[in-house]
């Protein structure tokens, strides 16, 4: 296979990377853009086999380990995927990013053991000193992403004791000059090993870039995880980009630069809809706040509440409803009771939309999937800035398990979410409630909405609350 038919086939992969993108940017086209990355992946598959044939002289002796690998790491990855809840994703992403790290940093000490066979333009010649440099930087963010990502998966999976990986930041005096010490060092022995091409320098970078890894995550709360995980989904995009420099292969190159760039654009967004800035989340400790107050003694102050029979009551007798879903709706998994409660109101003939903030829930997108999965009408789901002028019309909002995407609080000068957009439920004639208690949301904050006189609280498990609706309904 000529190197000019690799290079080909790549551009094709890349186009359908490019267009998997595309497609995974809406939820209609979502199957079609996984369908594309898959297609995508298949070909860059295919095409690096063809060539590790070629490179070992028409042997086929390489590809026995190399499906060897995919037969295992596929199955794995199939049965992870199909047992995975929707809630605990950004767990199984943090781990799939772990091992992309893990991957980048064994291709570099490969490449490192053996520089002759790792240069597939010029074969039979070292790695010249220009790729070493990639390949330095390529490791080093491998490695830094692989432990950083096994902490934060155990941070986001909340289930092992130790210390390191609890929800609450990890932090000692001296801890950022202590980084920079680390950084600096692991630069300058970069830098050695890029001149020398020294064995010695390039693991004693790596042992600083796995520590660095722990100790840049250790000090963020478990809660803005969801923020780091795509903050380290750009890193393993960027590990695989200069892995994909110093081995000649466009293919790591255009991929990479895509997990790089999507990632980076990602947290971003991510940022900008909860209105803080990308230092605010890496300096750390809103988890811990968060932890805090939500687990603090709180200010009692009445409410109303009701029953979920009120609650048909009042939906029954209105003429539009928007259902604002949050994190609870997820967590009680109450989707398919959600879309057959908005069925029953449709069937009456009340109009039924539902308001999706782009922070709802713990990852990007969480509510759109969850509502997909339930398969509710497209036409009926509005992000947020389409929908937030239609509350002053609608007769009821009713808010399930969502928090402080509808919190007014973040009207209010000097609040911890002053600033971050909110769904306006506060301007409907009516707004029900549904969580299990008072407690607070993610952000640790009480909700005045809650008190408001045209609110009406049902307290319970969201799932219950809406089977109990919808039987009133009936
Ligand atoms: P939250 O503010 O976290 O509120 C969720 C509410 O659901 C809680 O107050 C909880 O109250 C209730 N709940 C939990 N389990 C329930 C159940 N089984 N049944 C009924 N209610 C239940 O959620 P939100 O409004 O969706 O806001 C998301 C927050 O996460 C934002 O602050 C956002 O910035 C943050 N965040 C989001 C992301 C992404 S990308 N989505 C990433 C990082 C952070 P009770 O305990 O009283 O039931």
């Amino acid at each position: 296979m000529s190197m000019n038919l690799v290079t080909l086939l790549y551009l094709v992969a890349s186009v359908f990377f490019i267009q998997a993108l595309k497609g995974l940017s809406h939820p209609t086209t979502s199957l079609r853009g996984n369908l594309f990355g898959m297609v995508g992946m298949a070909i860059a598959i295919v095409t690096t086999g063809a060539l590790i044939v070629e490179i070992s002289g028409g042997k086929a002796q390489g590809m026995v380990y190399v499906l060897g690998a995919l037969v295992v790491g596929g199955a794995a990855g199939t049965l992870m995927a199909r047992r995975v809840e929707m809630t605990k994703m950004p767990e199984l992403v943090a781990f799939m990013h772990s091992m992309i790290g893990l991957a980048a940093v064994f291709i570099a000490v490969a490449a490192v053991a053996e520089p002759y066979a790792f240069n597939i333009v010029a074969k039979g010649q070292p790695i010249p000193a220009g790729n070493r440099l990639e390949l330095f930087l390529g490791a080093a963010i491998g490695a830094i992403t692989f432990s950083g990502s096994v902490i934060a998966f155990g941070k986001l999976s909340g289930k092992y004791k130790f210390r390191l990986f609890q929800g609450a930041p990890v932090s000692f005096p001296g801890q950022h000059k202590l980084n920079l010490v680390l950084g600096l060092a692991t630069v300058a022995l970069g830098i050695t090993f890029m001149l020398t091409g020294s064995w010695t320098a390039f693991f004693a970078m790596l042992a600083l870039s796995f520590v660095m890894g722990v100790l840049i995550i250790i000090p963020i709360g478990g809660a803005d995880m969801p923020v780091v995980v795509s903050m380290l989904n750009s890193y393993s995009g960027w590990a695989a980009a200069g892995i994909g420099f110093s081995l000649n292969n466009s293919m790591l190159i255009i991929a990479g630069s895509l997990v790089g760039s999507s990632g980076a654009i990602l947290s971003y967004i991510m940022c900008k809809a909860m209105n803080r800035s990308f230092f605010n989340v890496i300096g750390g400790g809103f988890g811990g706040e968060t932890a805090t107050a939500a687990s603090g003694a709180k200010e009692q102050r009445p409410v109303k509440s009701g029953s979920a029979d009120d609650a048909a009551f009042i939906l029954g007798n209105a003429e539009t409803v928007i259902i604002v879903p949050g994190y609870g709706l997820a967590v009680a998994r109450a989707q398919h009771s959600v879309k057959e409660l908005a069925q029953k109101l449709t069937d009456k003939g009340i109009t039924v939309k539902y308001a999706i903030h782009p922070v709802a829930g713990r990852m990007p997108g969480h509510m759109n999937v969850l509502l997909a999965e339930a398969e509710v009408p497209y036409d009926q789901v509005f992000e947020m800035e389409d929908i937030n002028a239609e509350f002053g019309q609608a007769d009821v909002a009713i808010i399930l398990g969502a928090n402080d995407v509808v919190n007014p609080a973040a009207h209010v000068k000097g609040s911890a979410i002053y600033g971050m957009p909110i769904l306006e439920a506060y301007k409907a004639k009516t707004v029900i409630v549904n969580k299990r208690s008072m407690a607070a949301g993610y952000a640790g904050l009480d909700n005045e909405l809650f008190y408001m006189d045209k609110t009406m609280m049902v307290f319970g498990d969201a799932k219950k609350i809406i089977e109990d609706m919808g039987k009133a309904i009936e």
